[in-house]
């Protein structure tokens, strides 16, 4: 039986990606780097540092070590003047309800995400109110594709990895989630997220049977 749901943030829960790509594309130009909006895909599920890096090869540049993380900073610190400005209203559509679904069922939630920023931006949407723990990256060693960040999740809800769903908008999250031995709702085109059990558009299409039926397909 399901127990849990594990969440990823940006892309599922809220698009924060408008925001991150308008803080790399500004500090790319600045370093003479073109960085469009098909390449912002890349970077998708991907950590602030490797985000860098990608960036970097898509302009042929390499950096020392100290001065990409400085750089990094500089981003961060661009991308938190918009998530300061963030409401309730970017939450994307369906995410409340099948939440509060979740909640009256009994069912456990965490967060599961790459970014550092992540309670911050539960926090300025109130979702923060709904996450029983929240596993994100202060807390792991190895990004996705690798299933640290939700095999961390379902050990905090006290729960085994085959009794939870994780929802995931990135490919290389979508393959944490199998690598971990966990079900897997993609949230996004079924063509990009080959490997989820199931895709959805937005949780909108999402309810409490469907994720039941899910495992007994499975
Ligand atoms: C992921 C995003 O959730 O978090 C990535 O999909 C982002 O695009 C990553 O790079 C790290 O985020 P942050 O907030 O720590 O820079
Ligand atoms: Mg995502």
């Amino acid at each position: 039986p399901i127990k849990a749901c594990l969440f990823d943030l940006d892309g599922v829960l809220v698009d924060t990606a408008v925001y991150h790509f308008k803080a790399w594309r500004q500090l790319a130009q600045s370093l003479g780097i073109d960085f469009t909006e098909h390449d912002n895909e890349r970077l998708k599920g991907v950590s602030r540092v490797r985000s860098l890096e990608i960036i970097l090869e898509i302009g042929g540049k390499t950096l020392p070590q100290e001065q990409i993380l400085a750089l990094c900073e500089q981003k961060n610190s661009e991308y938190l003047l918009d998530v300061a400005k963030m409401t309730p209203e970017e939450i994307l559509p369906g995410v409340v309800d099948f939440l509060q679904a979740l909640k009256a069922e009994g069912l456990k939630i965490a967060l599961g995400s790459a970014s550092k920023n992540a309670q911050l931006i539960l926090e300025r949407t109130q979702l923060l109110p709904y996450f029983e723990a929240i596993i994100d990256g202060r807390h792991v060693v190895n990004g996705k594709p690798d299933p640290e960040v939700f095999l961390k999740g379902a050990e905090a809800l006290g729960v085994l990895p085959e009794e939870c769903v994780v929802f995931e908008d990135a490919l290389a999250g979508v393959e944490a989630a199998k690598n971990g031995g966990m079900l897997c709702v993609g949230v996004g085109q079924p063509e990009v997220l080959t490997l989820a059990d199931i895709v959805v558009k937005d949780l909108t299409e999402m309810s409490v049977e469907r994720l039941h039926s899910l495992a007994q397909k499975g």
